[in-house]
């Protein structure tokens, strides 16, 4: 059996993370490799139903609140969902993971992200994703590329500079588990570049 492998992809809104998602999926189907996509927040039905409070525009969340909702989606789906099929072997993809809470909530709201991670780390030990995929650009390509107006989308472009820098800071100190990839390229260039860092892992 082919050991499990956690990868996860992060980037700011309209970065491209659901369009590398798909082609790591068309990808792994055309390999024959046993994987599974999951998204952030989201997946298992709690983190679904958390996911459309945390993204109604309608709904006052606290900086803190908005954290451990995170954390609370995070949790049930890590436990109900990624560790056992990684124990099964499967290739797990994430849309969004834990740098998305530290960059938007404790880089962007300013919480803190060694507070996120303390908070973290109280409620699991597991050790993360065996590979961070960070797609790096700018706030101002980016929201031009998404029609999105969820409550987190709806936040300023120098709120998303902060998001952007911080991703780029924790690939920085972090080099053996982040990789920080250009995603202002087409999305053919793109993926290439999030392969040849897969590719070693596989
Ligand atoms: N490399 C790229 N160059 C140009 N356009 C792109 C690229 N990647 C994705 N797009 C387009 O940008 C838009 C947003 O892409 P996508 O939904 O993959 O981003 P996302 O990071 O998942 O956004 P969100 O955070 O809002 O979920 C889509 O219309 C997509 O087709
Ligand atoms: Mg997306």
């Amino acid at each position: 059996m082919n050991k499990g492998i956690f990868i996860t992809v992060d980037g700011i809104d309209g970065a491209g993370k659901t369009t590398q998602v798909r082609l790591l999926s068309d990808k792994f189907r055309s390999l024959n490799r046993r994987f599974l996509i999951i998204r952030e927040p989201g997946t298992t039905h709690l983190s679904e139903r958390i996911r459309k409070i945390l993204l109604d525009p309608k709904c006052n969340i606290i900086p803190e609140a908005e954290m451990l909702l995170y954390l609370t989606c995070r949790i049930q789906l890590l436990q109900e969902v990624i560790m056992p099929k990684i124990r099964q072997g499967y290739i797990i993809i994430s849309d969004r993971y834990m740098s998305s809470t530290l960059c938007y909530q404790g880089a962007g709201l300013g919480l803190g992200t060694q507070r996120i991670k303390k908070i973290w780390s109280l409620i699991t030990n597991h050790k993360g994703a065996d590979l961070n995929i960070i797609l790096d650009i700018p706030a101002k390509y980016a929201l031009k590329r998404t029609n999105r107006n969820d409550r987190i989308s709806k936040r300023t472009v120098k709120y998303f500079n902060v998001v952007a820098e911080c991703f780029r800071q924790l690939c920085t100190t972090n080099p053996v588990q982040y990789v920080l990839i250009d995603a202002t390229k087409p999305s053919d260039e793109v993926f290439k570049c999030i392969w040849s860092r897969i590719a070693k892992l596989i």
